[in-house]
């Protein structure tokens, strides 16, 4: 039974196969039967190209323009695809938008114009002619907007102040569209220093995100920051902030034993790291007595950078009542520092009958433990060295090196690590012929007969002139002094 009933199903398979074969025949004869019947169609209207998309900044002006021929006794429509609104027909407005036309050139072209576009205008614009089924073409609008930063009417604020080891916060919102990205850098090239709580810290040359946190704050982040917000729409826009970083002043002096002879000019210098500006002042004795610029003091300051001040007191015509103790110090809301500078009169050996005037600028430092005085000086190396010299002195400079030089005497002797104490200097100046050599010789004899005050272990620059001829000018020797490394 079962067999018969499968016999049966074949059979009609195998018809059903021949039928639907006839009619496919069939059938890919009336599709091209049907393509012959599009031909007058085909000289309906149609397209001639397509809509382009614009991408237009806000406030542009712009257009989308339809060239379609054949268009017979069809009209041209425009619709803003996702409101489904019409706009206009022909040359025919719908829209009640005062910024909306269209016009037609009397041909094949029709344009729908948009003036002062606006970011709501973005979107899908069609083009349709109302054939049945109707033909259509879309072009996109995408109005964009450059990046502009806020300026919040409440907190317009374009500096961030902390004390040292604070922190910081600046905050620079963008809009724009698309939405911009916000960029922080520092000025002058400067690195954005991120210090994380384990005092780790991370140099960067720009740092993304609207907000800019800079915790443990040092002086070195101090300056001008930029926020750049850009997003492909040009032009981008930058804001400027001020960071500040306050802390107390530390000052120091620059020598703090000063030697000069008397009638001479001598300049006191200190340099202070202080912010904000502080107030400085320069101070005799135990700081009660405060200077003032006159005939005998000039009180100047010159910034080295946002928290770095140079200042020089200078002391003219030298008197013995001038030596001593002086101070400049520096005060601002955080705190107070001050220095003590020694003055010291330098005495002059009583030599020839011209009066030579060195003028010798040291810095004292605590001396280390001196030797016994049998052994003083053998631990010492004194070593002159010059540079910038002229050849016809050449010589004579080798003289001066070797004859002031004490050879590196062994260590050995003290031992302890005494430092030596090793001069280098430079001669320069107007040394000319015979007469020059005459000087220099002078000057030589000069230092070795000082060579003691080489070898007490002060440390600094010497420099001394000599104006033993006054017709050729004046020879100046600088020697620098420093202890010796054990
Ligand atoms: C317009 O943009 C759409 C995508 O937004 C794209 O499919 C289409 O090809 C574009 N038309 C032209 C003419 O570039
Ligand atoms: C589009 O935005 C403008 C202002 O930008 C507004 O005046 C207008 O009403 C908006 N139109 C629509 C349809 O939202
Ligand atoms: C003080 O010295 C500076 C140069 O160091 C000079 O420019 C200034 O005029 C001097 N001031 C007075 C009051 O002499
Ligand atoms: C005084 O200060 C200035 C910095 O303003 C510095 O250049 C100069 O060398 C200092 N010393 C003297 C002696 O003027």
């Amino acid at each position: 039974m079962t067999q018969t009933q499968f016999c049966v199903r074949t059979l009609a398979s195998v018809i059903l196969l021949l039928l639907t074969g006839i009619l496919r025949t069939k059938g890919s004869h009336s599709i091209s039967n049907i393509q012959g019947h599009n031909e007058p169609d085909e000289v309906g209207p149609h397209f001639l190209a397509q809509l382009t998309n614009i991408t237009v900044p806000q406030g542009r002006d712009i257009s989308f323009t339809c060239v379609v021929d054949n268009l017979g006794q069809y009209r041209v429509a425009w619709i803003k695809s996702d409101s489904k609104a019409i706009l206009g027909i022909h040359t025919h407005m719908v829209s009640l938008n005062p910024r909306l036309s269209v016009t037609h050139n009397g041909h094949n072209t029709w344009k729908l114009h948009i003036s002062h576009v606006q970011l709501n205008d973005s979107g899908s614009y069609m083009c349709q002619v109302n054939t049945d089924p109707m033909k259509s073409l879309s072009g996109y609008l995408d109005v964009v907007v450059p990046p502009d930063i806020l300026n919040h009417p409440d907190e317009n604020i374009d500096e961030g102040v902390s004390t040292e080891g604070g922190s910081i916060s600046l905050l620079c919102s963008a809009t724009g569209v698309p939405e911009p990205m916000v960029q922080w850098r520092r000025e002058g090239g400067k690195d954005i220093i991120v210090r994380s709580e384990s005092r780790d810290k991370q140099a960067f040359k720009s740092v993304e995100g609207e907000r800019l946190t800079l915790t443990n704050v040092h002086r070195t982040d101090m300056g001008g920051y930029l926020c750049i917000a850009s997003n492909g729409i040009p032009p981008s826009v930058s804001k400027r902030f001020d960071v500040h970083v306050n802390f107390p002043p530390t000052i120091k002096a620059v020598n703090q034993l000063v030697g000069a002879p008397v009638e001479r000019e001598v300049t006191l210098e200190c340099i202070v790291e202080v912010y904000p500006k502080p107030l400085n002042g320069w101070y005799r004795n135990e700081g009660n007595v405060k200077l003032h610029n006159s005939n005998k003091y000039n009180i100047s300051e010159a910034m080295i950078n946002l928290y770095m001040w140079h200042l020089n007191l200078t002391i003219r015509h030298l008197a013995k009542s001038d030596f001593g103790a002086y101070s400049c110090s520096s005060v601002n809301a955080l705190g107070k520092s001050e220095t003590r500078i020694r003055l010291q009169e330098l005495r002059l050996p009583p030599k020839s009958t011209t009066t030579p005037t060195p003028h010798v600028h040291t810095t004292a430092k605590p001396r280390r433990k001196q030797q016994p005085s049998h052994n003083k000086g053998l631990n010492e190396v004194v070593r002159a060295k010059e540079t910038h010299f002229s050849n016809q002195m050449q010589q004579e400079n080798d003289v001066f090196g070797s004859g002031i030089g004490v050879p590196q005497s062994p260590n050995g002797g003290g031992g302890a690590g005494a430092g030596g104490i090793m001069a280098s200097g430079n001669v320069n100046g107007m040394i000319n012929g015979a007469e020059g050599k005459l000087r220099f010789r002078k000057f030589h004899k000069y230092m070795l007969q000082h060579k003691h005050r080489m070898k007490s272990g002060i440390r600094g620059s010497y420099k001394h002139s000599h104006p033993h001829l006054p017709d050729q000018g004046i020879l100046s020797v600088c020697i620098h002094m420093r202890r010796l490394h054990p």
